[in-house]
């Protein structure tokens, strides 16, 4: 396996990338099967924005993830899973096995209608058969959009109506901790508003009761002894639609973020192979959900692409207790352990005694990704489940970049922590003012933008690419913007501040504030509200929501508890308001914008510098939400 092996190698290759940057993706885009080669590298305009790579090429990803590693590893393991329950049976799928359980589903897939460029929705736990479905879309070149499985009814229905879905495949429920979830039940409730689909397939996995539609629902175990595991991967172009997922923005309605075929591959393939420093034979664990988009490019393809094993995790960190994941990497021996912060300062805060059981001596590299990691979250991994043998990765990237960013090289790249410390190869980032004017030299601090392409970008927003525009390349002409603040310091390391937009990070997972309003908004007795994020010990950030009621209610705590039910409904568990204050106005201005900068101050209980509050259409709002103030 090709790979950077020095901190000199690593400033060549980078020096190499900026200086030909074609020769330099043609390189490593050499390594896969292709039908046929490119004609042309890079075509590339951020005004548009355009931007295509390896024109002209002919391939097939799963063809890259799959048949291309038989001769040599079809008996190796690909996929570990480990079930909720740590009593429950772990699976072992060999890549011989899961080739022919792609094959397989492709050809379910092809018989129910599917074909090459239709949306398929993917809604299902965290088991080998969500990886399977989201190959067997590849295979035969349908779209995949994976929703995750813990987003509620109307979340799901407004990503399938944007795609325009045909089919969902799903299951019947899935095990959470002590609970158990009834997913089939959540898409019957979202497909009674989704025309579009006329056929969900269903897999059987926590064997609970439920409704089957005629017509419209048939099982994953009845449909696959009608095909064979013969599948021929669809010849597919370079450019070619892989994926679309969903992301939050600054407006109410999701993005779908559409990523292509071969770029993708290149990018994911490289970032996975140099960051992790994969060996063969390792057991790589990434703890995220394939719902988001760690889990598409490090959990599922950049692994399969490298041939590498992968484990899978159905469960939850605190079940059966908070030493569950230090239990899961004991058992399988996991080399490489990839989690997200927020998880990391949860089982800090329950204590080492989770941790002290267990021997840990198999992890070589520790990895963190999703939103910044404070110094001392990191320096507690470091000792108590790295024992200071196991160098961090702080990987920043994002749905859009579909790949790693910047991040160090595991071994190879000295790291201070709470820095991503350096651009990989191909990467050219740039620091901009509030007038977007780039920043030159060390010691610096701006709006972290691309100014260069990089095979795994967003292409487009499913159906709307002005949108696209708006969102990433409007800001600064000729440059990508990601919406996170960063510092340059003295010796060239890059450390992400945070995001400087209207979306918050929530336990690593990104949310925009107008789409969690809108769910408050949904209670009956709820005119309007304003939500910002405030520093939370255990999420990084917590939700604040200010709201306006109708009808003044006096059971104020009962009214917070259906808005959280609300919200829950209407989002997902995951978008739940920490703190809500139920105020009389929203501080405005004469045009009617929410001064939000004066609502976050007042979450993050600084009162001290809220700014001018003269321009306000009613100035005493403020005092009055001071007064309240949580
Ligand atoms: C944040 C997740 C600091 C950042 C892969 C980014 C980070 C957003 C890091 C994207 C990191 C991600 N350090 N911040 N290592 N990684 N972020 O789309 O704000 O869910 O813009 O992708 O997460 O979140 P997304």
């Amino acid at each position: 396996m090709k790979q950077i092996t020095s901190f000199e190698q690593y400033q060549q290759e980078y020096k190499r990338s900026i200086e030909t940057p074609e020769a330099f993706w043609s390189e490593q885009a050499e390594e896969f099967m292709w039908y046929k080669k490119w004609d042309s590298v890079l075509d590339w305009n951020f005004d548009e924005p355009n931007v295509k790579w390896f024109i002209g090429g002919k391939l097939n990803i799963t063809e890259n993830c799959l048949d291309r590693h038989l001769i040599q590893k079809g008996d190796q393991v690909a996929i570990v899973w480990e079930p909720n329950h740590p009593d429950a049976e772990t699976r072992k799928i060999t890549y011989k096995e899961l080739h022919a359980e792609v094959c397989r589903f492709a050809n379910v897939l092809k018989r129910n209608g599917a074909k090459k460029g239709d949306r398929i929705c993917i809604y299902m736990p965290m088991i080998p058969e969500l990886a399977i479905a989201v190959l067997a879309c590849a295979r035969i070149g349908a779209i995949h959009s994976v929703v995750f499985g813990g987003f509620s009814f109307k979340s799901l229905a407004d990503r399938i109506q944007d795609a325009d879905c045909a089919i969902v495949i799903t299951a019947d429920g899935v095990f959470r901790g002590t609970k158990d979830i009834q997913l089939k039940a959540i898409v019957d409730e979202a497909l009674e508003t989704c025309p579009s689909v006329k056929r969900t397939i269903v897999f059987k996995h926590i064997h609970s009761d439920i409704v089957m539609k005629k017509d419209r629902d048939v099982w994953w175990h009845d449909e696959i002894q009608f095909v064979s595991s013969d599948c021929k991967p669809e010849v597919m172009d370079s450019e070619d639609p892989l994926f679309i997922l969903y992301t939050s923005g600054s407006t109410g309605k999701p993005k779908g973020v559409v990523h292509s075929t071969a770029g993708y591959m290149v990018s994911v393939d490289y970032t996975f192979r140099n960051v992790f420093q994969y060996k063969d034979g390792d057991i790589y664990w990434c703890t995220a959900d394939v719902g988001w988009i760690t889990g598409h490019s490090y959990l599922v393809y950049g692994p399969l692409l490298a041939g590498a094993t992968t484990l899978m995790f159905e469960g939850i960190p605190t079940f059966p207790d908070a030493g569950r994941f230090w239990q899961v990497i004991d058992k399988h021996k996991v080399n490489i352990f990839y989690t997200a912060p927020t998880a990391i300062r949860s089982l800090e805060a329950m204590g080492l005694q989770y941790v002290k059981p267990y021997k840990l001596n198999s992890l070589k590299v520790l990895g963190t990704v999703g939103e910044p990691i404070n110094e001392e979250a990191w320096h507690w991994y470091n000792e108590n489940i790295g024992k200071k043998n196991c160098p961090i990765v702080d990987t920043y990237w994002q749905t859009e970049t579909a790949a790693i960013m910047i991040s160090p090289l595991a071994g190879i790249t000295e790291t201070k922590p709470g820095f991503a410390t350096f651009p990989l190869p191909g990467i050219q980032p740039a620091l901009l003012d509030e007038k977007g004017a780039e920043l030159s030299g060390n010691n610096v601090e701006g709006r972290l933008c691309y100014k260069f392409p990089w095979p795994g970008m967003i292409r487009t927003t499913y159906g709307n690419h002005e949108r696209c525009k708006e969102a990433y390349f409007a800001t600064y002409k000729g440059y990508y913007f990601t919406g996170d603040g960063c510092k340059r310091d003295e010796d060239g390391y890059y450390r992400i501040t945070g995001r400087v937009d209207d979306v918050i990070k929530v336990s690593g997972h990104l949310l925009g504030t107008a789409e969690v309003e809108n769910a408050i908004n949904e209670h009956p007795d709820i005119v309007e509200s304003a939500v910002v994020g405030f520093p939370h010990d255990i999420k990084g950030w917590g939700i604040y929501a200010f709201v306006i009621c109708e009808n003044e209610r006096k059971d104020v705590d009962s009214l917070k508890r259906e808005i959280i039910q609300t919200v829950t409904k209407y989002m997902g568990a995951i978008a739940k308001p920490d703190k809500i204050q139920i105020v009389k106005g929203l501080p405005k201005t004469r045009s009617g914008k929410i001064m939000r900068r004066i609502l976050r101050k007042i979450a993050e209980n600084d009162f001290s510098n809220l700014g001018d509050t003269s321009t306000l259409l009613d100035p005493s709002v403020v005092e009055d939400i001071k007064a309240g103030a949580q």
